[in-house]
C-alpha cells in the first residue's frame, strides 16, 4: 500500500546540518513565490537567483512549469493533482534548504491550506512566502504563452484565475505589488527580497 511507513526506520547522516551550514558560510531556506500565471514570478524567481550570485550566495530555482516536465510530469492541473505538485515541490524545497542551499520555489500554488503545509515543514523563520499581487488584468494583457486567450476561448478548461481558484496569502512575509503602468523591475523586487534575507540573517 502507498504511505506505509512500516519497517521504515529514519538513518541518521553523520555530517549535520550546522556542519554543511559552516561549510558553505550560508544558511538554507525556502522562498516560496505564489501567484497567477503570467504575475512575474518566474521572472522574480530568476532575477534573485542571479542576485543572490553575485553576492557569493547559492541558490536553486524549482520552477513549476520546469518540474512538470520531469518530477510532476504525471501530474494535471485538478486540485488533488495541484495539491500533490505543491507537496513534491515542498519535500524537495526541504531538503534543499537543510543541505544549506537557498530554495527558490516559483509555483502558482493556488491553495492556501497547500502552502501552508509547506509552510510547516520547516522551522519557522526558514519559510519566506512572496506573494506576486499582480492583478488578473495585467497577467491577462502580458499573456506571454497564450494561454488566457486558449482559457477564455474554453479551450483550456480549469485555468488559474479564469474558471479555477486562487487563494492569496492572508499573512506572507513579503507581498510584491505590481500596478498596471507602474510596474517595478525584477531587479528592484529581487532587492527586497535580498534585503529581507539579510534583515533576517
Ligand atoms: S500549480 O497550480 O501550482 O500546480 O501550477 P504550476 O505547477 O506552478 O504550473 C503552472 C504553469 O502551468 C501552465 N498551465 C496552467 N496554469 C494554471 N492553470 C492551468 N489550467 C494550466 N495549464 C497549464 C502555465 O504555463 C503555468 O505557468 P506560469 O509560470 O505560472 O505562467
Amino acid at each position: 500500500s502507498l504511505g506505509n511507513s512500516n519497517n521504515i526506520f529514519w538513518q541518521e547522516c553523520p555530517v549535520g546540518k550546522l556542519e554543511r551550514q559552516k561549510l558553505i558560510n550560508q544558511k538554507g531556506c525556502v522562498v516560496w513565490i505564489t501567484g497567477l500565471s503570467g504575475s512575474g514570478k518566474s521572472t522574480l524567481a530568476f532575477a534573485l537567483n542571479r542576485q543572490l550570485y553575485s553576492r557569493g550566495k547559492l541558490s536553486y530555482v524549482l520552477d513549476g512549469d520546469n518540474l512538470r516536465h520531469g518530477l510532476n510530469k504525471d501530474l494535471g492541473f485538478s486540485a488533488e493533482d495541484r495539491t500533490e505538485n505543491i507537496r513534491r515541490v515542498g519535500e524537495v524545497a526541504k531538503l534543499f534548504a537543510d543541505a544549506g542551499m537557498i530554495c527558490i520555489a516559483s509555483l502558482i500554488s493556488p491553495y492556501r491550506k497547500d502552502r501552508d503545509a509547506c509552510r510547516a515543514m520547516l522551522p519557522d523563520s526558514n519559510f519566506i512566502e512572496v506573494f506576486m499581487n499582480t492583478p488578473l488584468s495585467l497577467c491577462e494583457s502580458r499573456d506571454a504563452k497564450g494561454l488566457y486567450k486558449l482559457a477564455r476561448a474554453g479551450k483550456i478548461k480549469g485555468f488559474t484565475g479564469i474558471d479555477d481558484p486562487y487563494e492569496p496569502p492572508l499573512q506572507c512575509e513579503i507581498e510584491l505589488q505590481q500596478i498596471d503602468g507602474i510596474c517595478r523591475t525584477p531587479t528592484a523586487m529581487s532587492e527586497q527580497v535580498v534585503s529581507y534575507l539579510e534583515e533576517k540573517g
